[in-house]
């Protein structure tokens, strides 16, 4: 059998414990389909001493990770630090200088860098690869720059955070609180080593900047992805949504919006109420799912573990395989040079129907004011519901459908009640997923 590709691991924690387990496993398996083996030649962490529930003891440690690549011994770095910047950053880029390539499950290091990144590994004649950095083990990247690749991509949505996903459906299975459930999150290995990127949308618009890019041959914009996370949901918008026949998701979008002369890139990342005959209504737990849309193939549904040790070391070791056989592909499905700066798409004008939770004070008069300002936005109501006594404060809450309508119409009317007293606090907006 041929040479092996020699291999070494920046960071050993869920992700790279994954991949230790797994190249040693399936490591028979894996060179027949590589065509030879994939070999850990070095491996590297903060703290040496650590229990991983891996044993390292055969593999050279070393202490600064940033110097792996310049190893004579080592073919390929695979990068399992994260952080956008820091020791991952300085990892990639002396990666580079060394020629050497990399593999990267660091989603907010591509979303912020990808472009130098990309440029410095062609200018190297190098791979950088990253399926494990969106969506975990769905082999998303590949299907989209491979398989999809003779399609003008016209819409990509979906499911990007396995976290956020696990508490939104095991608070409306259980009824526990958010807090709770974050906490379970955790101990699984889904969560970032900064939890509010899942929970406040950050994580999933990083993913989604990095499947827009691959999708529309645009540059990353980051930096434009219109973001909210699910911090601010009750347990009674869960009650309210699924009275109505939905249940919430979060939900990253991103489309060409052509509607105001040239491309532009719309790309948000909100929780949407998903009606229960979707199916990214039944998407569960930790799992991920995305949809792509291309002029040729049709609707195209990727779904899978987004999150946890095993899948993601799965796409790792996908990464390694093509380089292993010599496939290095070009980075976002095109090279670097070609990716297109796209402008963020202004969002007032797009059509669609809104859920609005409103908590207000129980005293006449506060439902005449709300349908006040939504008649003067030129707002259509589909149903409203209010349910349930007053709490300890007197409050309750008020839950608003629209029919559809310009989104800025919604902003219009909760401008016109701003500072209202028949608001107690700043009222939610979610949009509905339409087809
Ligand atoms: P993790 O469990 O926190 O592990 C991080 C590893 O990096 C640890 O081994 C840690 O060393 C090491 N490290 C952190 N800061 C370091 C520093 N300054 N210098 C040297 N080593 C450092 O993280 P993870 O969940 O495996 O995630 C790794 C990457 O995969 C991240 O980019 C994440 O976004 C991405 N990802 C994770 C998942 C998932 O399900 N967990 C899925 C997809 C992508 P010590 O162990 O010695 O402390
Ligand atoms: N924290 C991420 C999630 C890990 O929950 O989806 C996978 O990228």
């Amino acid at each position: 059998m041929a040479e092996p590709l020699n291999i070494a691991l920046a960071g050993l924690g869920t992700v790279g414990a994954g991949v230790i387990r797994l190249v040693e496993a399936n490591a028979e398996l894996i060179a027949r389909r590589a065509g030879r083996p994939i070999r850990i030649a070095a491996v590297s962490a903060r703290d040496r001493t650590k229990t991983r529930g891996v044993d390292i003891s055969g593999y050279a440690w070393v202490d600064d990770m940033v110097i792996l690549g310049e190893r004579e011994d080592v073919d390929v770095v695979v990068e399992l630090v994260g952080g956008s910047d820091g020791p991952a950053l300085a990892l990639a880029r002396t990666t580079f200088e060394a020629g050497k390539s990399l593999v990267t499950a660091n989603k907010a290091m591509i979303a912020h860098h990808g472009l130098e990144l990309a440029t410095a590994a062609e200018a190297a004649g190098v791979a950088l690869k990253f399926e494990a950095a969106v969506a975990g083990g769905i082999p998303v990247i590949k299907g989209l720059s491979e398989g999809a690749a003779a399609n003008a991509i016209e819409r990509v949505y979906g499911i990007l955070n396995g976290t956020c996903n696990y508490i939104l459906s095991t608070m409306e299975d259980t009824g526990r609180d958010f807090d709770d459930v974050l906490a379970d999150a955790q101990r699984l290995g889904y969560a970032e080593a900064d939890p509010t990127f899942d929970i406040e949308g950050i994580d999933a618009a990083h993913k989604l900047s990095i499947l827009a890019a691959i999708a529309f041959g645009s540059r990353l914009r980051f930096d434009a992805v219109d973001t909210m996370g699910i911090s601010r949901l009750k347990a009674a918008d869960i009650e309210q949504a699924r009275a109505l026949g939905y249940v919430i998701r979060l939900i990253g979008m991103a489309e060409v919006d052509r509607t105001q002369g040239g491309d532009r890139l719309f790309q948000r990342v909100r929780p949407h109420l998903v009606p229960l005959d979707h199916p990214l209504a039944h998407v569960d737990g930790a799992t991920n799912a995305v949809v792509a849309e291309g002029n040729f193939m049709g609707r195209l549904l990727f779904q899978g573990a987004g999150a946890g040790d095993g899948p993601t070391a799965s796409a790792v070791v996908a990464d390694l395989i093509d380089i292993a056989r010599g496939e290095k592909g070009a980075t976002f499905s095109m090279p670097a040079a070609e990716l297109e700066m796209m402008e963020p798409a202004p969002t007032g004008h797009r059509l669609g129907r809104s859920y609005v939770r409103f908590t207000v004070p129980d005293r006449p008069g506060v439902l005449a004011d709300i349908t006040a300002a939504m008649r003067d936005a030129n707002v259509s109501i589909e149903s409203l519901i209010q349910k349930g006594d007053p709490d300890q404060d007197g409050e309750v809450i008020l839950a608003m459908v629209t029919h559809e309508g310009p989104e800025s119409a919604v902003s219009q009317a909760l401008r016109i009640l701003e500072g209202s007293e028949s608001l107690t606090a700043q009222p939610l907006v979610m949009q509905i997923l339409g087809d």
